[in-house]
């Protein structure tokens, strides 16, 4: 079916990456030992006991996905399957009831056909942003799981991530930890971005537009950053990616990598990468949901510059060329594999 609903009247172009308020969103509440029926609520605020969960020992994870207006018309989500798994392993890693993957599909095509009419028209370089989260909403004192909790998705339509959309950033190679060595950087914990905020504050004070989070244990490898994950173009065009037990396990990042092999016929590899090699590499780049593909023009590491040799006004030739490929597959311009696009409306 193609989407022929009024839209809401908001500058599509000139949206950034913020909360805006949609009408309607998805709620479901786990008590004594099960998930609800789950509905579709008008109402945005949540009220909570003081000693709730997740605002005493923030017991909270979260997913980040979006929707697009296709090139025909079409409203469609990008691998929905691979967010629902991931909050499954999420919910597990902190003891939390995972929520079931099916009905987590379920609620995510809810809350996108009850606000079709902020989903960004094609073309306006904006999309539909949804975000599922769950909490611990029963109170605890002691430090223990809460015995009930609350699933939610909501939508905001956002544009890019980061000012200047295209434009290739700076990068500090921070002092800062983002996650530990058996810690809980690999899933999606509230947490983790709790232990960001100082350290994106700073760098931003300082100029940066981001950071580079090596691992916690040597110092010396690349992780990622605070919400998006890296891939690195060498010299003779294999496209890499930092292999890590501590970050995210991006659905772009698995998603461009296929890209670059299955498409483009480039060799691509996972494997552990080190600070000292980002000088001999011709790209760098950022992948998430959220951030899509983002150039990495420069990336200083306590004075020293590493300047990549596609500079700092366009994207590298193959970061573009996976850019275009991605968003190609996204927008339904190019035939997507198996599986990665489900059609909505
Ligand atoms: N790494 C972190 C820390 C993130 O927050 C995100 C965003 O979801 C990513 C990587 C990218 O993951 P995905 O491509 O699944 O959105
Ligand atoms: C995403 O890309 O969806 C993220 O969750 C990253 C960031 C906004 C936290």
């Amino acid at each position: 079916m193609v989407s022929t609903m009024e839209k809401a009247n908001i500058d599509w172009a000139n949206l950034g990456f913020g909360y805006y308020k949609t009408e309607k969103r998805y709620v479901s509440n786990y008590k004594d030992g099960k998930w609800d029926e789950g509905h579709i609520t008008s109402d945005e605020n949540i009220v909570l006991n003081e000693s709730a969960g997740v605002l005493q020992y923030a017991q909270t994870c979260f997913e980040g996905m979006k929707a697009y207006t296709t090139v025909d018309g079409k409203v469609v989500i990008f691998r929905p399957d691979l967010n629902a798994q991931r909050m499954y392993e999420t919910a597990l890693r902190l003891e939390m009831p995972p929520f079931p993957t099916d009905k987590f599909i379920e609620a995510v095509e809810q809350v996108v056909k009850a606000n079709l009419k902020y989903v960004p028209p094609y073309g306006t370089g904006a999309t539909l942003y949804l975000r599922p989260f769950m909490f611990g909403s029963a109170p605890v004192m002691g430090v223990k799981p809460s015995s009930e909790y609350q699933f939610r998705v909501f939508a905001s339509p956002v544009g890019p991530y980061f000012k200047g959309g295209a434009k290739p950033i700076t990068l500090k190679v921070s002092d800062f930890d983002r996650a530990a060595p058996n810690g809980t950087g690999h899933v999606k914990a509230g947490l983790n971005y709790a232990m960001s905020l100082h350290a994106i504050v700073s760098a931003h004070k300082e100029g940066y537009d981001e950071n580079l989070y090596p691992d916690a244990k040597t110092r010396t490898k690349v992780e990622e950053t605070g919400g998006a994950n890296f891939f690195f173009v060498t010299k003779d065009n294999k496209v890499i990616t930092p292999k890590s037990s501590s970050i995210l396990p991006s659905i772009t990042r698995r998603s461009i990598m296929y890209v670059a092999k299955e498409y483009l016929g480039l060799e691509t590899e996972e494997r552990e990468i080190y600070l000292e090699e980002l000088k001999d590499f011709k790209e760098c780049g950022l992948c998430g949901t959220a951030a899509v593909i983002s150039p990495v023009g420069k990336i200083v590491d306590h004075g020293k510059e590493i300047c990549f040799p596609s500079g700092m006004n366009e994207m590298g030739e193959i970061s573009k060329k996976l850019y275009d490929t991605l968003t190609g597959i996204q927008y339904g311009r190019i035939d997507a594999p198996e599986g990665w696009i489900k059609v909505i409306a």
